[in-house]
């Protein structure tokens, strides 16, 4: 078995913290193990938890939607979230949940290497970057850390309940697409 399968089947059967217990699947990711791009959410929702595939209930249509408007194709990127299983009511994840879970994205960093990473709302820039950063002041800034760009956006579930979102959203969009485009990267 090589390190990413190792990976998925460890998150399949981690009790690593409170939310194993409601789940009915874990959701590791999906997507492309080479991928030069990695969009990181919060937790799987009802259809995520479900599928065990991330982003395709609502607001992964929405995200699909939000990537087909500059281009970007799903097939060639990695998906996956701050915390691998559902947390009850799609609450927000806690700090020793996020803790308990972080882990595992840190060795999905390590075995796909992305070179640029978009961030999916205020859970994903708190834990991937820092606490100290708001998502409505500091989406759209690029951050380079480690050699890898990473700038966050609103989540698209944000843009579902409040679409006066969408026009920055776009923005930020269009952002990525240019920062894939001058690192000449294929997706
Ligand atoms: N919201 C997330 O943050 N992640 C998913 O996978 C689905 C919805
Ligand atoms: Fe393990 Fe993460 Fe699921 Fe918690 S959320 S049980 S740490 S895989």
């Amino acid at each position: 078995m090589d390190r990413y399968e190792e990976l998925v089947k460890e998150i399949a059967l981690c009790k690593n913290c409170v939310l194993h217990e409601e789940r009915n699947m874990a959701v590791a990711g999906s997507g492309s193990i080479g991928a030069d791009l990695m969009l990181i959410g919060e937790g799987p929702g009802a259809e995520e938890d479900k599928n065990g595939v991330p982003f395709v209930g609502a607001a992964g249509r929405l995200l699909t939607d939000m990537l087909d408007a500059v281009d970007i194709d799903r097939d060639k990127l990695y998906v996956t979230n701050i915390v691998k299983c559902r947390p009850p009511k799609n609450r927000t994840p806690k700090d020793e949940e996020a803790a308990a879970c972080l882990p595992y994205l840190q060795r999905q960093l390590e075995i796909i290497d992305p070179k640029v990473i978009l961030l999916l709302g205020a859970t994903a820039l708190r834990y991937v970057l820092s606490p100290n950063l708001r998502i409505t002041r500091d989406r759209g800034t690029w951050h380079q850390v480690d050699g890898r760009w990473i700038m966050a956006t609103f989540h698209p579930a944000a843009l579902l309940r409040d679409p006066r979102k969408k026009p920055d959203s776009f923005d930020d969009m269009v952002s990525l697409k240019l920062k894939i485009r001058e690192l000449g990267l294929d997706v």
